[in-house]
């Protein structure tokens, strides 16, 4: 018994069960406690803390080798006065100042940093996700290669249904890449392969998922401009978790991996720069104990 809370497991990251509580062999709160000043939000029943924090800052007061799974939707860079199409009107693409580009030099050091950090937390068989598109996503990968991570697959997202490209001088954008990496060369990550399967009518699962934008449900409590849809987390965190895991969002946004991560009874750790966001996943997020109790 540790700190008379969590009993240690010396192979397995599984939940066990005592005296009818379930405890784990990792936790959260004790993983975080160097980070200052007080969380922003935890749930100590649903194991879920978030920070209002530079992912930058908190990383590093951070345990190494201590986190199962990262899941990152970093900013793109693409808040450039550029237009979309959004419900059929025109509107700008900007996102807010956290997209801003600082010119290429200055994002790729950016990217480095926080992919460096993210490699240090990781369990020697952790991984980690990243989304991106086009703007960002070859930055990524390229650090990803100097950081000497493993690339396990490159997951092309179909959006289903994306807005139309309003100047007709392109192909209507449609997809996103999401990159699945292993810490190093020597990870033996983890894959539910059995699971995927069974989920794709019992053929092997392609790296071609389908999956729709998120649509009015999930943005019931506010929006934020570039929310990943539920379905798209579940998966991930279905395929490359076990029960109790710990999984890191270092931009946490509107808490979208939060929710998948608890309702599939994993532990969560978010980091976010901006209140408005924490502040509309703390609504998602007790809804969704609801949901659950
Ligand atoms: C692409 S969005 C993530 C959206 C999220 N996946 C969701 O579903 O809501 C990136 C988020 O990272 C935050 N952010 C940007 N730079 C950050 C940093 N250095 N540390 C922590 N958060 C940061 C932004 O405020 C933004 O909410």
């Amino acid at each position: 018994m540790l700190n008379g809370l969590v009993t240690i497991q010396p192979k397995t990251n599984m939940p066990t069960i005592q005296k009818g509580k379930t405890v784990y062999r990792k936790d959260v709160f004790r993983l975080t406690k160097n980070i200052p000043p007080k969380p922003y939000f935890e749930d100590r029943k649903h194991k879920i803390i978030l920070f209002n924090e530079n992912c930058l800052k908190a990383l590093p007061l951070i345990p190494e080798n201590s986190v199962d799974m990262i899941f990152a939707d970093p900013p793109y860079f693409l808040s450039n006065g550029g237009f979309t199409c959004h419900a059929g009107k025109k509107v700008s693409v900007n996102k807010g100042k956290w997209d801003a580009s600082k010119g290429k030099e200055e994002n790729y050091r950016f990217v480095l940093d926080w992919l460096r950090e993210c490699q240090r937390v990781l369990t020697p068989n952790g991984t980690i996700w990243v989304s991106g598109t086009s703007h960002i996503i070859y930055a990524i990968g390229y650090a990803m290669q100097q950081l000497e991570y493993k690339i396990l697959n490159d997951i092309a997202w179909f959006k289903v249904n994306p807005p139309p490209n309003l100047s007709c001088r392109y192909f209507t954008h449609s997809t996103e890449i999401v990159l699945w990496a292993a810490k190093n060369k020597h990870s033996k990550h983890y894959f539910n392969y059995p699971l995927m399967k069974k989920l794709n009518n019992n053929k092997q699962m392609l790296s071609l998922w389908s999956i729709r934008a998120p649509g009015r449900e999930e943005k019931k409590y506010g929006k934020h401009p570039t929310q990943k849809p539920l379905a798209l987390l579940q998966r991930i965190i279905l395929a490359s978790t076990k029960k109790g895991d710990v999984v890191l969002d270092p931009f946490s946004g509107s808490g979208t991996t939060g929710i998948a991560t608890c309702r599939e009874g994993r532990q969560y750790i978010g980091l976010e720069l901006e209140k408005s966001y924490l502040n509309v996943s703390i609504k998602r997020l007790k809804d969704s104990f609801e949901d659950k109790e």
